[in-house]
């Protein structure tokens, strides 16, 4: 009885109280005003009972629901460190950014601080902002830096050692992110990540195995050994309370120094030391340099929905209006999930999107983007105007690359808060831990990110994606991303905020979670949880979820010409989408079901 009351209650006081404090927020111009208008906003929230328990609710859909804030990511205990901030006055950029310092302590394989990442935000005002921290070439690189004598790429060079380390972005810019629109101070922000670096937390299943698989890897870096073992050098287990006291360390001197706390002093001297030591090419300039870029978001538009994503040097943000544009002039919501039709068409959209993405996408500092061409309805209705329902189109023949097991991990977390802020966060060090070691003394990891480059024309990198001319190595340059952080609103109110890791599957993984809201007016964890399948133009082959297609709906497919079908065999499957979607008064999260993270909510 009294949870029906309190339910009762909360529903209706949320409805007028949220319908308010969009615009209420938006009046109010200075840092220090807002977050005193948060503060008091949570007291009213906790005095009228509003703050009310996610189990309740959780049975209805699934998902975890909050009244105030969410967070979604691939580890709990970082999504719980960002509704930690929240409660304290944060708003969900200063929740986005205390659970991304996080990752970098409990999600180590992709959650950095030596990597970059690609933010999309919406303020409670409506506006909205990107931030590109994505890692740089440093001055010393050149073209044909992984090429032999014979200009054949050299396996592992752009993978496995110094020389794969891009310029990291990831400090400069969630520190330019909470400078412009956070409401807390930084020392706030990152204390959560600090404790656990420095405290250390018990180890779940799923990390000590990940550790123990990469044993062997770590063994060749002495630093980054003593980090993933015990101190006696054997494996660490389940349950083991993992301390990180270089991280911490690095971590304290971000929070008293800000981005000098990373790019110059002693952080820096360790990163330039390793670097000396090991061939690496990445200065103390090369640091000092490293800016943050705000970009305008790309914007489309799918069935009245309004659709915000990442500008290059993602191909992300592009190719997921690209392939929705395609899609718009059928009825995809009538022809079910899962249809063969729907699925045919989707294919295409991806095959054709792909294609674009060799051609055209690159740094937009280095190289004119046609991003207007790209992004327009006029532009995906010639593109598809060669579709045919009835067959499937050919990619040209081209080595199929391989798509590398290890390599699934790259993050995405999804954060939101009643005023009506939201994050969509991308982050990753490439490949599964980077390079798999550590810059001696600080405690974090190093990226590959160098690997996204076009080592070579119609080279198919890590993620058998090519690309040329626009993706080229040049000093100083971004390599080109498939991280899609992506933020839909609807009628100028939100909806979803998602994204995902997964190499080239990130761009398919988003445009399906879209069209499974919009089209088939999915909740949010029936739209993430939903199987997934992809194409990428070249090679050319469709690869889907165990299970995720019928029988008889890869016989249709077949039959139309899709001949190299496969199941995705390994791994927790294609994606990890940790999303949020804003439904009626309340907050909806959902971490994938293919990991171990969670969505915490108050
Ligand atoms: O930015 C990119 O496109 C890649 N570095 C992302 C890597 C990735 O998603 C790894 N796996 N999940």
């Amino acid at each position: 009885m009294v949870f029906y009351i309190g339910n009762y209650m909360n529903k209706t006081f949320s409805a007028l109280y949220a319908s308010a404090v969009p615009q209420l927020f938006s009046t109010f111009a200075t840092k220090k005003h807002r977050e005193m208008f948060r503060l008091v906003h949570v007291l009213v929230l906790s005095l009228f009972g509003v703050a009310v328990s996610m189990q309740l609710n959780a049975a209805t859909t699934g998902a975890i629901h909050g009244s105030n804030g969410m967070v979604a990511s691939r580890s709990m205990i970082a999504s719980r460190a960002g509704v930690e901030v929240m409660k304290a006055g944060g708003n969900a950029i200063d929740g986005a950014v205390a659970t991304a310092f996080a990752l970098a302590v409990t999600h180590p394989s992709a959650g950095n601080l030596g990597g970059g990442g690609l933010m999309v935000i919406r303020l409670a005002n409506g506006n909205i902002v990107t931030n590109d921290h994505r890692e740089k070439a440093p001055a010393a690189a050149h073209r044909d830096m992984y090429l032999d004598a014979q200009g054949d790429v050299v396996k592992g060079l752009s993978t496995d050692t110094h020389l794969a380390t891009g310029v990291p972005g990831s400090v400069a810019g969630l520190l330019d992110v909470l400078d412009a629109h956070g409401d807390l101070e930084r020392e706030k922000v990152l204390a959560p990540a600090i404790a656990l670096a420095r405290d250390g937390f018990p180890l779940s299943f799923d990390l000590a195995a990940a550790f123990k698989r990469r044993l062997e890897a770590f063994s060749k870096h002495p630093a980054t050994f003593k980090k993933f073992t015990r101190d006696n050098g054997t494996p660490l287990q389940e349950g083991d309370v993992w301390k990180q006291p270089d991280l911490a360390k690095t971590l304290v001197r971000i929070a008293e120094q800000g981005r000098d706390g990373f790019y110059k002093g002693k952080t820096a001297d360790l990163l330039v030391a390793e670097m000396k030591a090991n061939n690496g090419i990445i200065t103390h300039q090369d640091l000092v340099d490293y800016q943050s870029v705000w970009r305008e978001p790309v914007h489309g538009t799918y069935r009245g929905h309004d659709i915000y994503g990442m500008a290059p040097p993602s191909s992300g943000g592009v190719l997921v209006v690209q392939m929705l544009n395609m899609l718009e002039p059928y009825d995809i919501g009538a022809a079910g999930f899962g249809s063969a039709s729907n699925v045919h068409k989707m294919i295409e959209a991806e095959r054709r999107a792909y294609a674009d993405r060799a051609r055209h996408l690159g740094d937009p500092d280095y190289y004119e983007v046609p991003m207007a061409m790209l992004a327009s309805k006029d532009y995906a209705k010639k593109r598809f105007a060669d579709f045919n329902p009835a067959r499937a189109n050919r990619s040209t023949e081209i080595d199929p690359g391989n798509f590398d097991k290890e390599s699934m991990e790259t993050t995405h977390l999804s954060s939101m808060d009643i005023a009506g802020n939201m994050v969509a966060y991308t982050t990753t060090l490439n490949l599964s831990y980077g390079i798999k070691m550590i810059a001696t003394g600080t405690g974090f990891l190093l990226n590959n990110e160098m690997d996204d480059f076009s080592s070579k024309p119609n080279t198919p990198n890590s993620f058998g994606l090519i690309g040329g001319e626009a993706n080229a190595i040049q000093p100083g340059k971004r390599m080109l991303s498939s991280m899609s952080p992506t933020i839909v609103t609807k009628d100028g109110k939100p909806l979803l905020v998602t994204g995902s890791p997964g190499g080239s599957t990130i761009i398919t993984t988003v445009f399906q979670v879209i069209v499974n809201v919009i089209d088939h007016a999915m909740n949010v964890a029936d739209a993430v949880a939903a199987p997934r399948f992809h194409h990428q133009w070249q090679p050319d082959r469709v690869i889907y979820e165990n299970r995720g297609l019928s029988p008889d709906t890869v016989r249709i497919l077949q039959d139309k010409g899709h001949q190299q079908m496969s199941a995705w065999v390994f791994g927790g499957g294609i994606g990890d989408a940790n999303s949020i979607m804003y439904v009626g008064e309340e907050l909806q999260g959902k971490s994938d079901p293919r990991n171990d993270g969670g969505a915490a909510g108050f």
